[in-house]
């Protein structure tokens, strides 16, 4: 069945489990989250961003949508548009059937200009104000994601902010979270804490210089009845880079969050933690794997089932360790 995003993180807070949120943007990907919360009788949060949209269209994804919850009437999917820019891209995916919606005010709807405070709080109210009435969940975000270690924003992904950032801008100020969620009612806040989009998150294995778990320990003690969202939490696993560098691909070193970090997380209030790279890269391996090894090969099923098991396997993996399994 379909649920919103309060619904099911009320539920988890109540029962102190987190709920990944996975990226989708085709058939493959929205099948492969749905047999691993099937095997691990978990909820799930699918997630599609504008890309996404404009990648398979509001029309596929809405009869996606609708297709997963017939398929899988016993697990509970809520439908979330990722880092909606401005208010009428909420507006036009709650008309497509979104059950929730991120109002990213943190950048300006350019998605990569820093936004001020009056901005952000103007237009997250502006969508809260709408989307409450159609009971509809939305989820804001207060600081801007990107390095602590170089104080770049994360535009190899296309979005993100450009230029130089200070600790300030990447790290979310409690107090101001506070006074973020009373003026907005967001039902969810996403924080900076040093996580950036994509594979290259860290270059070396985080420690709490550049992977800021503290300010979500400080921002839930100010906040404990707000669900608390971790965004670029792919942990970026090892043996995903090295299938893919083994089999012709060209993925520098990189280390993301591991998983032990948002497990304390999740102790601290966080309830929904984005991830989309790691189920890129698990494809992504399978796909350069099969075709390295059957050059011959041209049936995209032989390339894409493979693809689709290893990012059920990554899905099960993470509901497992967010305690999200059983709780469907
Ligand atoms: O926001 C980041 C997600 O990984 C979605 O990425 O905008 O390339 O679809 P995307
Ligand atoms: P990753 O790039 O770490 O998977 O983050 C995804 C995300 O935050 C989507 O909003
Ligand atoms: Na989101
Ligand atoms: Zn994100």
């Amino acid at each position: 069945a379909r649920i919103t995003l309060r619904q099911l993180l009320d539920h988890a807070a109540e029962n102190d489990y987190g709920v990944p949120a996975f990226n989708i943007n085709n058939m493959e990907q929205a099948l492969a989250i749905m047999a691993a919360a099937d095997q691990t009788d978990a909820p799930v949060i699918i997630q599609a961003s504008r890309g996404a949209r404009s990648y398979a269209h509001d029309v596929m994804l809405k009869h996606m949508m609708d297709a997963v919850v017939e398929i899988y009437p016993h697990i509970p999917v809520c439908v979330h548009l990722d880092h909606g820019n401005a208010p009428q891209t909420c507006m036009t995916a709650i008309q497509a059937g979104f059950t929730s919606v991120m109002m990213d005010g943190s950048l300006e709807a350019d998605g990569k200009t820093p936004a001020n405070w009056d901005y952000n709080v103007d237009v997250t109210k502006t969508v809260t104000d709408m989307a409450h009435l159609g009971g509809i969940s939305v989820e804001g975000e207060l600081g801007v994601l990107g390095s602590l270690e170089t104080g770049m924003g994360d535009k190899e992904d296309g979005h993100g902010a450009e230029g130089k950032l200070s600790h300030d801008q990447l790290l979310t100020d409690p107090a101001e979270a506070v006074k973020f969620v009373q003026e907005t009612k967001v039902d969810a806040l996403a924080i900076a804490m040093g996580t950036s989009h994509g594979a290259y998150k860290f270059t070396r294995q985080p420690d709490g210089e550049i992977l800021a778990m503290h300010v979500i320990e400080e921002i839930h003690r100010r906040l404990p009845a707000t669900h608390l969202v971790m965004h670029g939490s792919s942990s970026v696993p090892q043996d995903l880079q090295d299938i893919i560098n083994q089999f012709g691909g060209e993925m520098p070193q990189t280390w993301g969050v591991p998983v032990e970090e948002i497990q304390r997380g999740i102790k601290n209030g966080v309830r929904k933690i984005n991830i989309d790279t790691d189920n890129r890269m698990a494809m992504t391996g399978q796909i350069r794997r099969v075709l390295s090894e059957n050059p011959g090969e041209f049936d995209p099923r032989k390339y894409l089932k493979p693809a689709r098991e290893a990012m059920q396997k990554l899905c099960v993996e993470r509901l497992e360790a967010f305690n999200t399994a059983g709780q469907a």
